[in-house]
């Protein structure tokens, strides 16, 4: 495939570690003897079609000192017009204009289905699984997810020391679309009394009145209740309703976008590394809508229609195993 175009984009919310694989791409893809480009702000890039202003020539160079920032130096987006026929349309004729051959796309289940269908349009794409929230159903990983989870045990960390000097409750609220993985391996991780997730289904009293309770029975006096965004209340009415039930002074914690910022850890810089090479791999050797994932700890590649239908398992075990020692 030598004197081929490849291109790659960021798309959908950025996570820690994409600066890393755009890297592995870039490089990658120069040391196999291809033209890569970077295309900015995710498919709307694509659809602008202008080169030197949304799409640039990458160098070996134009990755340094990247693979330890947070953020995407391509800037990403949601782009609505692509998700319509004639955006995917344009999008595609705008790559055969530019000779693009191929596009390493980096993002969520979102951004694979664009994938999918540029990929239809006749642009093969490649996916790499990029998001903190760790709900790709094919992958067991997603990058950005460990270091999304450390800055949130750095934070309830420190909200720790506060809720304990007060002896008061504090409420938390982690991201995660509709995904409890990073509320489970958090909640964990500061010894959450009670963790909610999407995922399970709670009763309000049994679950976080009865076992704060008992807790304090058998001596605690200050409390953290972790809640994922996929929940069905707000942190802040949870908050006021077990103020009211047990007397605790009781706080409300959005943590917010904080959880998406910050230098990657060493896990999604090497995962990233990892699959941003093995995408270029994908292409060199003429494949395309495949998806890189991880399986059984290791990189593999998937289909992507087959990657898309496949359905998430969440991790109940390790739920309940939670609950029975943060007792
Ligand atoms: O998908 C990543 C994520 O941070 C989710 O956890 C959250 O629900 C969403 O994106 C927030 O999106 P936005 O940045 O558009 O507010």
């Amino acid at each position: 495939m030598s004197e081929k175009t490849i291109a790659v984009l960021t798309s959908g919310g950025d996570a820690p570690g994409m600066n890393a694989a755009i890297r592995a791409v870039v490089r990658a893809g120069i040391t196999s003897g291809l033209n890569v480009m970077g295309v900015k702000r995710g498919y709307n890039g694509l659809l602008s079609g202008k080169l030197g202003e949304d799409i640039l020539g990458m160098k070996l160079r134009s990755v340094s000192d990247i693979i330890h920032r947070g953020g995407t130096m391509l800037y990403t987006a949601r782009s609505p017009e692509f998700n319509t026929p004639e955006g995917v349309q344009k999008a595609a004729d705008n790559c055969r204009k530019l000779g693009i051959d191929g596009v390493v796309v980096i993002g969520g289940d979102g951004s694979f289905r664009g994938a999918r269908d540029l990929t239809g349009a006749g642009i093969p794409c490649i996916g790499i699984p990029g998001t903190i929230d760790n709900d790709i159903a094919s992958s067991e990983y997603t990058i950005g997810f460990d270091t999304a989870m450390n800055t949130a045990v750095e934070m309830i960390d420190r909200l720790r020391d506060t809720t304990e000097s007060h002896d008061r409750c504090s409420v938390v609220e982690v991201m995660g679309r509709r995904c409890g993985d990073l509320a489970l391996q958090t909640g964990i991780a500061v010894g959450a009394t009670t963790i909610l997730v999407p995922e399970v289904p709670y009763d309000f009293q049994e679950m976080i009145i009865d076992r704060m309770r008992f807790t304090q029975q058998a001596g605690k006096k200050h409390f953290i209740i972790l809640v994922a965004e996929g929940v069905d209340r707000d942190v802040s009415e949870f908050a006021r309703e077990i103020e009211a039930q047990t007397g605790i002074e009781t706080r409300a914690t959005v943590l917010g976008h904080v959880q998406r910022g910050g230098s990657p850890t060493l896990r999604d810089r090497v995962v990233a590394s990892e699959m941003g090479y093995r995408a270029v791999e994908l292409l060199t050797a003429g494949k395309s809508n495949r998806v890189v994932v991880m399986r059984d700890s290791k990189i593999i590649d998937l289909d992507i229609t087959e990657a898309l239908a496949m359905k998430r398992t969440f991790n109940k075990e390790l739920y309940d195993i939670a609950h029975k020692i943060s007792i």
